[in-house]
């Protein structure tokens, strides 16, 4: 049977490498793990005075999360942590308290940079506030993928075979982390 996937891209670049890894994900994932990219483009800031009545966008962010099974971060890092945009999009799904989209979903992260640390800081940031809304985090293996300037082409297309070969390999043990949860 099929699950769905909810990738959430924490850079609103046009060229961003981790939107461009986000469609990779979705030519390289096992049939039964169906992938939906979300950029935050849009997304506006959470503010509890709004809560009464929320923005469109929000109820929409909401809705596209919640019908999914799982959600899977792809994210730079900025200043050694999560981006803001990202951290924003995680309190947007969070409330109202005890209607969080994230609730008992499973969950991945993979974190990128043009550098040789990989995005560790933003990754590690990110979980923190994953135990917190409870979204268990496939633990291996491991996402932080350094390097990635030379990983696509002009047409945005995955060059790199082992980062290819690492992706695949990512997807279809975040497939077997997702079946787990399935009810
Ligand atoms: C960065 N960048 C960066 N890289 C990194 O490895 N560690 C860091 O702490 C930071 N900090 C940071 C802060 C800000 C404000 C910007 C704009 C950039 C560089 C970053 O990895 C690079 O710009 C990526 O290309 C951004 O990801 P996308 O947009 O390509 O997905």
């Amino acid at each position: 049977s099929q699950s769905s996937t909810a990738v959430i891209v924490g850079s609103l670049r046009k060229e961003s490498f981790s939107l461009k890894i986000a469609k990779a994900l979705t030519t390289l994932a096992p049939s039964s793990l169906q992938l939906d990219v979300i950029t935050l483009n849009g997304l506006s800031f959470y503010n509890q005075d709004l809560e009464a009545t929320p923005p469109a966008d929000w109820v929409s962010f909401r809705d596209r999360v919640r019908k999914t099974d799982a959600v899977l971060f792809v994210t730079p890092e900025y200043n050694r942590s999560v981006p803001g945009v990202l951290k924003n999009a995680i309190d947007v799904g969070s409330r109202p308290y005890g209607q969080s989209v994230f609730n008992g979903k499973p969950g991945g992260v993979i974190s990128n940079s043009p550098g040789a640390i990989g995005g560790f800081g933003a990754n590690h940031h990110l979980r923190q506030s994953l135990v917190f809304l409870n979204v268990p985090v496939l633990q291996q293996p491991e996402a932080y993928i350094g390097g990635i300037g030379d990983a696509f082409d002009e047409k945005g297309d995955l060059v790199k075979a082992s980062l290819r070969e690492f992706l695949a390999a990512y997807v279809n043990a975040f497939d077997t982390w997702v079946a787990r949860y399935r009810k």
